[in-house]
This record gives C-alpha cells, structure tokens and sequence, in this order.
C-alpha cells in the first residue's frame, strides 16, 4: 500500500511550512490561499509523497528561494508521514493535527492554579485567547515567566509557540488581523493597556529572532543604534557601552578590531550574537528568543546556548526551540503547547524524567512533531 496524508494533514503541513522561517511574506500568503483553495476543491482525501512534495515545492519557491528552516520543516515532515507512515498511523491517532476537536479532547491542559515557580514572576500570562482573523490560534494559555530563569516553550510546528512569545513585547501589534484577550502582566501591570508606552515596552523586553538580522550597518552601528535613541550618551559612555554589550554577548574578542565592518560581513553564528549584543545593550529586562539557533551550526549553537546560561544571572530569559536536547541544557522551566494550549508546564527536569502527560512524554521522546 502507497502511504499517503490526508487534506487536514497537508494543509495544516503547509501553513507551518509558510511559518517556517518565522515570516509570513505576502506571497507566501497568497499562495497558501490558493493552495488550500485547490486542495479542498479536489477529489480524493488523500496526497502520495510526489504530491505532497509538488505541494511542497510550489510554496517554498513562491519567493524565489527555499530556506534553510523549510529545508528542515519538509525533511522532518517527510519523515514523519511518510518514512515511518505505519507505524506513526498506528501508534499516534490522536496527533491528527489539525483535527482540533478530536484530537484535544482528553489533552489535560493546565490550569492556572497548578502553576508553580520557584522564584519571583517576571511576567505571568493568564487565561491568553489569540486570534488570527476568525482563525483561533492560542486557547486560554497561562503561564508564569520566573525572573533570571530560562523559561523554553517546545511543542510542534504551528502550535503557538511564536505567536505566544510575539505576545509579550506586543510584537502582534504589528498584525492587522491579531486579536488577543486575557491578561498578560509585566511587574504586576498589563501590558495590554492602551495607555502602553510600546518603545519603552520593547526596549524592556527585547526579542532575538530564528535569522540573525543584524542592520546594514557597521558591527559598531548595529550595537551603537538602540542606545543612542534611548538614552543620547555621550561618545566615550557610547563607546564603553559598545564594547561592554559585545563582551557580555561573546563575541568581542571576534569583532574588536572589525569594529567599522559591516555586520552583516560576519559569520551566521557571529552574526546572532551581534543580535544579541544589539539586544543587551539597550538594557532591557527580558530578552525573548525565537529559535535563535535554528540557522546555525552545531559549534555556532553551542556558544549561544552558553551564552545564554550567562545571560540569566542579569535577564530574564524565554527561549522558542524545536530541540529537546537545547531545552533540556538552558532552561529551567519549560512549557509544552500543543494546538495552541499549555498542554503541560514545570521545571524541565521534571518535564523530561517525569511529564504528567502521555502527549509531553511522546513528543519528548520524539514520537512526532
Ligand atoms: N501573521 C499571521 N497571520 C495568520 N496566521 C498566522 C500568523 N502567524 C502565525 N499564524 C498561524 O498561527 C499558527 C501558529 O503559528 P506559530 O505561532 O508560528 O507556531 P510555531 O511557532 O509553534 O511554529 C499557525 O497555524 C500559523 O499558520
Ligand atoms: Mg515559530
């Protein structure tokens, strides 16, 4: 028998594929339109691998280029439903993806009672529904945001995770079609208020992105720019600040003598820690990070991922990853989304010897995602 997905499985696969690399271009968006328009409209219920992959192909060149996330989204995809097909169909009927309703019932979520920190919160969201247009997209999420503590939020490809970290800088903001309701507070006071300074707010709490995206500027600009606009030093307090932020992201020792180069001359791995240094220089409390090593190779993560158990003695930290190893070696907390709920949260090691729920255990051990 010919393995094949059925148009649920494809179209869910497909909007994460657009969400892959973190961006939803218009033309990615248009072509997902169009898309789903023709799957629905087709016959059969189900795609062999060659469609899937035709499928695959027309989306990830709508923009000229595939990327290095899509690359990994459709191999992992690939793998999942049509390598191991079988034996995945037999063990793994509840994780239909998109099949919503079915396959959360029985999911126990958490409830915010149940959460527990060590520590002072930092930020606590509390009972957060998200909607994408009429798309609903976060259900009633709670979780508590420890401060100087990595906080990792894991769960499979389009379940939330991103959309829950852009909520806590107010980053959605930027979406026309977001709506969000529920509270989140930050020191005691919710951001959402209307009354929010969002420059402030974002200065406070800033974000690392899945693609370093240092400014086409000089290694020194790129670090140099937020601190300027937010508190006007002077050049000797600038240049100590310039050279401090790059230290305390590691990468002075790599960059002191390129300081006029521009940034974007600098290795990938450099390159997100130019990002960082940027982040850290503006002082803020919180630094959120979104895959931040997703584009980069092994040695390039290790350094981050050390810089980061650094980072928490003076930030607060929540970190987005698909790597169950990389959460378990930086973060102290994690919470599993699943389906866009907090399907479970507590300390990581508790999370990964000892989860209370039959779902965290299998993506844990990496039965699907
Ligand atoms: N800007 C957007 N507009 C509409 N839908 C979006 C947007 N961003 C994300 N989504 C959708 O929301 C869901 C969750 O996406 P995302 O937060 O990126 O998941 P994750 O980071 O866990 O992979 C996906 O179905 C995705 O297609
Ligand atoms: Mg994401």
């Amino acid at each position: 028998m010919t393995p094949t997905i059925d148009r649920d499985d494809l179209i869910a696969a497909a909007e994460a594929l657009v969400a892959a690399d973190g961006e939803l271009n218009e033309q990615e968006v248009k072509m997902l339109r169009i898309l789903i328009e023709s799957v629905e409209e087709s016959e059969e219920n189900s795609f062999s691998l060659n469609e899937t992959e035709a499928i695959f192909r027309t989306i990830t060149e709508s923009d000229g280029e595939t990327s290095f996330e899509e690359t990994s989204f459709i191999r992992n995809f690939i793998e999942a439903n049509f390598d191991n097909h079988q034996e995945n169909r037999e063990e793994d009927n509840v994780i239909d993806a998109t099949n919503s309703t079915s396959a959360t019932e029985g999911l126990n979520l958490v409830s915010t009672d149940e959460l527990e920190i060590d520590g002072d919160p930092h930020i606590w969201v509390r009972n957060l529904d998200l909607h994408y247009g009429s798309v609903q997209t976060l259900f009633e999420v709670s979780v508590p945001i420890e401060k100087n503590a990595v906080t990792a939020l894991i769960g499979p490809s389009g379940c939330g995770k991103s959309t829950l970290l852009r909520c806590l800088n107010r980053m959605n903001d930027l979406i026309p079609i977001c709506k969000i309701d529920g509270e989140i507070s930050f020191e005691g006071e919710d951001i959402q208020r209307r009354t929010t300074d969002l420059v402030t707010l974002r200065r406070r709490i800033g974000m690392v992105f899945q693609k370093p995206n240092p400014f086409p500027k000089s290694v020194y600009d790129n670090v140099a720019y937020g601190v300027r606009l937010h508190y006007k030093p002077s050049r000797r307090r600038l240049n100590e600040i310039v050279e401090n932020s790059l230290k305390r992201a590691a990468i002075w020792e790599e960059v002191s003598d390129r300081l006029h180069e521009l940034g974007t001359s600098l290795s990938g791995g450099q390159q997100q820690r130019l990002c960082i240094a940027r982040t850290i220089a503006v002082e803020p409390d919180i630094i959120l990070m979104d895959e931040p090593c997703s584009a980069l190779d092994p040695i390039a993560t290790a350094k981050i991922e050390e810089l980061i158990l650094e980072l928490k003695k003076h930030f607060t930290v929540v970190i987005v990853t698909h790597s169950m190893s990389q959460a378990q070696r930086v973060s102290d907390y994690t919470g599993f989304m699943y389906l866009g709920r907090m399907a479970e949260f507590g300390k990581t090691e508790q999370i990964f010897s000892n989860p209370n729920n039959e779902l965290t255990r299998r993506y844990i051990s990496g039965r699907f995602g």
